[in-house]
């Protein structure tokens, strides 16, 4: 079913993949809310889409998504749509003792509690409204880049709980739905060396899902990301050692920041 009308809240949308979706929903004639933490950014984006509205919020910090509920709540009774979007991702030694360790566990806090936090601030409406939970999680849900393992776990913690949450919603009229990138052309990966990864561009990625949005497809594995899945079925221990391989130039050294 086309996939328009709707009341859609990306979050992390002022940038990369979460920027892209927005702006494919509102071209396909859905009203679009964005967020993220740096007001500049979000500027850019509704210079760039004026359709867009913007609401500054960071998914790591709960009163914050308190804060965001509450406005959503009260402007956009009709959302019907939650993207959780936003992410952040960091390679990491887990051999060397982290000198910040609130910081050690930052992609817990947005990638993981954001999500769940989000989901649980709006749940009321999106159930009043019968709507979709879009969560983003990875290709690396199935199998850790192991240069990234701290990103890689909180994508296996997405992916888990999003299979819950499918079956908890099931029979109250709430469509869950799972996103896996593979490796995309954004920010989080601009430090990643070029040729280590076949990556998409944001638009083959946003072209490749919403097919498989409209046609009811509730986890959704573009490109490789569905090769990881059947791979780590298969021959799991390959491919784990795989990716380790592939991936250890990019550990980071002792005396390097992270
Ligand atoms: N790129 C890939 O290869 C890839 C592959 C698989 C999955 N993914 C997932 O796709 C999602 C989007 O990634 P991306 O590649 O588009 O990253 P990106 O280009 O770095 O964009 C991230 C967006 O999220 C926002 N954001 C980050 N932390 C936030 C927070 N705490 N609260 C609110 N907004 C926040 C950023 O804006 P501010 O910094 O201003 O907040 C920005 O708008 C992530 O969940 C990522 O894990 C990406």
């Amino acid at each position: 079913m086309k996939f328009s009308g709707h009341t859609i809240l990306v979050t992390g949308g002022s940038a990369g993949i979460g920027l892209a979706f927005a702006a494919k929903f509102l071209d396909m004639g859905n009203e679009v809310i964005i967020t993220g933490r740096r007001q500049s950014k979000l500027d850019e984006a509704k210079a760039r889409y004026p359709r867009l509205i913007t609401i500054e919020s960071d998914a790591a910090d709960a009163s914050s998504i308190a804060a965001l509920a509450a406005e959503v709540k009260s402007r956009f009774p009709t959302l019907d749509v939650l993207m959780n979007n936003a992410g952040v991702m960091a390679l990491r030694n887990l051999g060397l003792p982290a000198d910040d360790l609130d910081r050690l566990t930052s992609e817990v806090d947005t990638n993981i509690n954001g999500t769940i936090r989000t989901t649980s601030a709006l749940i009321d409406l999106i159930r009043a409204n019968k709507g979709t939970i879009i969560n983003v999680s990875s290709g690396l849900a199935y199998v850790p880049l192991t240069s990234a393992p701290i990103y890689s776990a909180t994508k296996a913690a997405i992916h888990s709980y999003t299979t819950s949450l499918r079956f908890q919603l099931e029979d109250q009229g709430v469509r869950v739905v799972e996103l896996m990138p593979p490796a995309v052309k954004t920010e989080l990966t601009a430090d990643f060396p070029e040729g280590a990864a076949p990556m998409l561009t944001t638009d083959e990625l946003v072209s490749a899902t919403i097919p498989a949005l409209e046609a009811g497809v509730d986890e959704i594995r573009p490109g490789q990301s569905n090769q990881l899945h059947w791979m780590s079925r298969l021959v799991p221990a390959f491919i784990n050692r795989t990716l380790f391989k592939n991936s250890r130039a990019f550990i980071p050294v002792a005396g390097r920041p992270e």
